[in-house]
């Protein structure tokens, strides 16, 4: 496909062009060079910071999942964590290897579908997929289908941060969601459902995001056996504040969920 500047993509969106799957949308969006630039950036935001020291042994092995151009991966490495980050888009992962060289680091950078991982049963300490990268999974099986592969590969007492954004934030999440309401209704009434879509997908000038409530996600980790052992929004943990029932509306920068899995899981 060919890349496309932002304002190019504007112009790409249902129903005037040709059917593409959501898929495309993010592979469109990602191996754009305006935003590998975007993400070429090394550094923890001091949420992750938090939560890493709290629940990443130190020096532990840690997968980075949709690692982008190396942000949070190349930071872990020089914080002494021993890493792996992929992700699918190989113009990433490109930049990521020439991040983490300017950083005088080596790192083991794959191109890797997140939703096909190929990590031997319990080979990492932990996993991390930051930035919301989850919320560009299309699809609930090949979301259901990430979570379970996370906790074949984790060890036994390891730890998952995922961070996602909430679909149920205060203020414009409610009014994307009366949005994608009526569309629904009228691509269902007059039989246009788009291919691949799903509730809670937005796809729109050249941007996939799909829309979870942080109550499905618990369940998802839930149901594929990892246990949730902390939530709360970036800006809570920044402040050192606590979670209430209201941080499952945040319009935060994201929601983070740490999940363990059980010390004594069988394989
Ligand atoms: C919002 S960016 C975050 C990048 C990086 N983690 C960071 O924090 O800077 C999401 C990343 O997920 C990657 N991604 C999307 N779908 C993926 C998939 N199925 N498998 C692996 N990576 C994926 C994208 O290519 C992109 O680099």
């Amino acid at each position: 496909m060919r890349v496309q500047s932002s304002k190019e993509r504007s112009v790409i969106d249902w129903p005037n062009k040709p059917i593409i799957s959501p898929e495309d949308f993010v592979k469109a969006e990602y191996s754009n060079p305006e935003f590998v630039r975007k993400y070429m950036t090394v550094g923890l935001w001091r949420s992750e910071e938090v939560l890493m020291e709290r629940y990443f042994e130190p020096k532990s092995s840690v997968l980075d999942l949709g690692c982008g151009a190396g942000r949070a991966t190349i930071a872990m490495a020089q914080k002494g964590f021993k890493v792996t980050g992929i992700d699918l888009i190989p113009e990433m992962i490109e930049a990521a290897k020439s991040q983490a060289a300017i950083n005088g680091l080596q790192l083991d950078f794959r191109v890797m579908d997140a939703r096909n991982l190929s990590f031997p049963h319990e080979s990492y300490q932990n996993v991390l997929f930051s930035f919301n990268g989850f919320d560009q999974i299309p699809g609930k099986a090949s979301r259901r289908q990430l979570l379970e592969d996370v906790h074949r590969i984790l060890k036994p007492g390891g730890c998952f941060i995922l961070s996602c954004r909430s679909g149920l934030a205060f203020g414009k999440r409610w009014a994307t969601w009366i949005w994608l309401a009526l569309e629904f209704l009228v691509r269902k009434v007059s039989g246009r459902i788009k291919p691949g879509w799903e509730w809670g997908d937005k796809i729109r000038k050249g941007w996939y995001h799909h829309y979870s409530t942080p109550f499905s996600i618990r369940k998802a980790l839930q149901q594929v056996g990892l246990e949730l052992v902390y939530f709360n929004s970036s800006r809570n943990i920044e402040k050192g504040k606590r979670p209430t029932f209201l941080t499952n509306f945040s319009p935060d920068k994201s929601l983070f969920f740490v999940v363990r899995k059980s010390a004594d899981s069988k394989k």
